[in-house]
């Protein structure tokens, strides 16, 4: 059993509404409704959760690095300039994986720097959905090779 942290940045609470040519369809809700699926399969328990503010995201991130085996990420628009979210996860010592609906290195010059990806084991974008189950099976893979 993995306990895994998944974590949703700013303006993905909007997901289905917001901008759905480059984001789709779904909501956060059928979003977490498919990565929960998933984890129910593999013997995973996840707790997930969304906010728009920096702050609120690394608290969580604090309060439960004790529980958590590793932690999947769409850090949203964070991805690009924030520093804090990078040192706390660095500080969580938690294997990460950084997620993406969209292709970032195929849209503006801006979204194809990461300043998380070095934190994390690897970044998966462009899967829609699917790249926070890639991001699940990767922290899986992690554990099973580290073990
Ligand atoms: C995003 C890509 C970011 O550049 C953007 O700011 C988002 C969503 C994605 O999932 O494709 O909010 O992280």
């Amino acid at each position: 059993m993995l306990n895994i942290l998944i974590i949703h940045g700013p303006n993905l609470n909007l997901l289905g509404e917001r901008e759905p040519d480059i984001y789709g369809s779904l909501t956060l809700k059928d979003v977490n409704q498919h990565i929960s699926q998933f984890a129910s399969q593999n013997n995973i328990e996840l707790k997930i959760f969304q906010s728009n503010h920096e702050g609120e995201l690394i608290d969580f991130l604090h309060d439960n690095r004790k529980w958590a085996d590793g932690l999947v990420i769409n850090p949203g628009a964070f991805t690009h300039y924030s520093y804090a979210l990078r040192d706390a996860i660095a500080g969580t010592q938690l294997p990460a994986v950084e997620v993406h609906l969209s292709d970032i290195h195929k849209r503006e010059e801006f979204r194809k720097i990461s300043v998380i990806k070095e934190v994390c084991i690897q970044q998966i974008a462009g899967k829609g959905a699917d790249s926070y189950i890639e991001g699940v099976q990767s922290l899986i893979n992690y554990h099973a090779e580290a073990e």
